[in-house]
């Protein structure tokens, strides 16, 4: 599928995120050139996933669509029981529905927005347990979404069991960076869950590319396909939650899968009040049958080496430029250290989103903010949480740039780093929501 994609001038970009109270969300997608605010559900789909569309089942109940995934879902990731929901962030609220409750404690490495929200909604508490490593963007790791083990045990050993309904391991790991989560890594995860009696659930959007970076970087596996590094991976899981607007390579979707029959059989009461029947759970038949292949071709080597290679191309042209980005280059995005770019802006003032913005005049490319609006304010304190990194995130949808664009938004940003001494002034915010703040937030600038 082509789309056609359209030029402004800096006075109408000026207009327009003045009008959007300076959040990118509130932009229409005609306002942008090249779209990099996510990679969830933007991509596009092959010719065999528009062919699996027209073959769609729509019966309410027991659809041959359903099997299809069921099957694609068995065979790739290894799980029996499964249960679609409409994206991924319903399946959080299904599978926490049935595990989290008040004055939990969830451990994980830097849980994504939504699972936090998911989590800090029920009134438990999300603990980041990733390693050090992840914070310092200058840190040539090779796996920077992997947990401390130590930081995790130290959870595991204050909490009792009943306090701990799970471990969550993001693959790869979203918030620091899609940087992904070494073999190694998920295996002693695992040992260690086992020790404490606690299930290990793996936020698994970008669980593909995971795999590609275990490929590449582990010792071991080089010579092992995606497929069958995939099927190891989720060995140490007892279950999932998925977003199939990335790593299935469809435009919506998610899923819960699970070990447990038992469960499973929870799952299903709450699939069924928030979702819909549990052979369909908020997905058309056909698009049941689009995230069938889209697993199937995410996991083929060929394919996740020309994404991600894309995403290298982008941060080595940002790299020559002198631009501080998160390094290694992550899975899904480039990940721009806003702290390092902007010295002069203060944190109350939004550093990340001063970029972010100062992009989008520049050239009308979109990106997002991945700092102190998207980290909230603590449940208790009510006070503006301020995280270790400051970054604009660059996120490439699957199948859709090409290094054309690429070179474009490099120049673009090389533009913005070139003045950059004369960004003095962030923005405040005027308005803001409760939880998930970011989505809908109104600022004003400085
Ligand atoms: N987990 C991770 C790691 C994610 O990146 C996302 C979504 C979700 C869960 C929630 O899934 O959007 O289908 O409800 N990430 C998108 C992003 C929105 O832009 O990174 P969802």
């Amino acid at each position: 599928m082509v789309e056609a994609i359209r030029k402004s001038t800096r006075e109408e970009r000026e207009q327009w995120i003045k009008e959007a109270k300076y959040n990118l969300f509130n932009l229409k997608s005609d306002q942008v050139f090249i779209d990099l605010l996510t990679d969830s559900g933007t991509g596009a789909m092959s010719d065999q996933q528009w062919a699996a569309i027209m073959t769609g089942d729509e019966s309410y109940a027991g659809s041959s669509s359903y099997y299809n995934l069921k099957n694609a879902i068995k065979n790739i990731l290894g799980f029996d029981h499964f249960l679609p929901t409409h994206q991924g962030r319903a399946a959080e609220n299904v599978l926490f529905s049935a595990m989290v409750k008040s004055g939990d404690v969830v451990p994980g490495n830097s849980h994504f927005d939504t699972t936090k929200g998911h989590i800090e909604f029920r009134k438990a508490k999300a603990i980041d347990c990733t390693i050090d490593e992840a914070f310092d963007t200058t840190l040539d790791y090779p796996f920077k979404g992997n947990i401390d083990l130590n930081k995790l045990e130290a959870v595991l050993s204050t909490y009792t069991k009943d306090e701990i309904p799970m471990i969550i391991v993001t693959v790869t790991c979203n918030t620091s960076g899609g940087q992904p989560v070494s073999m190694a890594n998920i295996k002693a995860v695992k040992q260690l869950a086992e020790k404490y009696d606690i299930p290990v659930i793996f936020d698994s959007a970008r669980f593909a590319e995971n795999a590609y970076f275990i490929k590449l970087r582990e010792e071991g596996y080089a010579d092992k396909s995606i497929k069958e590094i995939v099927k190891e991976m989720y060995s140490y899981a007892d279950g999932m939650t998925m977003s199939s607007k990335k790593d299935g390579i469809v435009n919506i979707g998610g899923f819960i899968a699970l070990n447990s029959e038992e469960l499973i059989k929870e799952c299903q009461v709450y699939n069924i009040m928030f979702e819909g029947f549990i052979t369909y759970g908020g997905m058309a038949g056909r698009d049941m049958n689009a995230l069938a292949v889209g697993l199937d071709e995410a996991t083929e080597f060929g394919y996740l080496e020309t994404r991600i290679k894309q995403v290298e191309f982008l941060g080595e042209k940002l790299m020559e430029y002198g631009i501080p980005i998160q390094y290694p280059i992550g899975g899904h995005a480039i990940f721009v250290d806003a702290k390092r770019f902007l010295p002069h802006v203060p944190k109350e003032e939004y550093i990340a989103q001063t970029l972010a913005v100062e992009l989008y005049l520049e050239a009308g490319v979109r990106g997002v903010e991945i700092g102190t609006i998207l980290a909230d304010r603590d449940p208790e304190t009510r006070e503006n949480r301020y995280p270790d990194l400051e970054l604009v995130r660059l996120a490439l949808p699957r199948r859709t740039y090409t290094n054309n664009h690429m070179e474009y938004i490099a120049a673009a940003l090389k533009n913005v780093f070139d003045r950059k001494d004369a960004i003095k002034n962030g923005y405040t915010i005027v308005n803001e929501a409760p939880i998930l703040r970011h989505f809908t937030v109104e600022l004003e600038h400085k």
